[in-house]
């Protein structure tokens, strides 16, 4: 049997909310797809922190682990609000895997360097819908959904941050390095 999940993004039920059904329409497809690309990014993470080795095993491990709770809240936040604008949340993870914006995460990889810039790939990739979601919600005045979607933006950019931290150059500046950041940035 098959299911046409793309058809069930778009059920709504018949609701009091003052919201035009264009609007939840529009609304409800962009949180499904929202919906399978957390779901997918929430197993990506606990893959990681299963399979994470090397010296920085247990402070990885942890930290994956954190992110991946953080992300399994918006799996409920976002399959509830599209409940709440009368939709149909299609949130199994057959549907995820059809369904998400994510690459599947590299089997082939153990360090905890190779993990880090995995995950950071992917985050990147969740934070820019999440940015093209903001817009969006905001051209069709959907005040609430784009709320949300700006508190889940604000939070995977800090993590990016933490996971990028991991992976940018470390070191004393030089005197060069000194000398640049001295100049006066230009402005455009
Ligand atoms: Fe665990």
């Amino acid at each position: 049997m098959s299911t046409n999940y793309q058809q069930h993004q778009r059920r709504l039920y018949p609701t009091r909310i003052d919201l035009p059904t264009d609007t939840r329409l529009q609304v409800v497809e962009l949180l499904n797809q929202t919906l399978a690309a957390t779901t997918d990014l929430k197993t990506q993470l606990k893959q990681a922190h299963w399979n994470v080795k090397g010296t920085d095993f247990f402070q990885l491990h942890e930290l994956f682990d954190e992110i991946a709770t953080e992300v399994e809240g918006y799996i409920d936040l976002f399959a509830e609000r599209i409940t709440a604008l009368g939709g149909y949340a299609v949130g199994t993870t057959r549907a995820a895997a059809q369904f998400s914006i994510l690459p599947e995460y590299p089997y082939d990889i153990n360090s905890g360097e190779d993990h880090v810039a995995a995950l950071a790939d992917r985050l990147a990739i969740y934070g820019k819908h999440l940015r093209e979601a903001i817009d969006k919600t905001g051209e069709v005045n959907d005040a609430d959904t784009n709320d949300m979607y700006v508190e889940v933006s604000r939070t995977i950019d800090m993590r990016l941050w933490f996971l990028e931290a991991h992976l940018q150059p470390t070191g004393r500046l030089t005197e060069q390095d000194g000398a640049a950041m001295k100049q006066p940035v230009a402005v455009k």
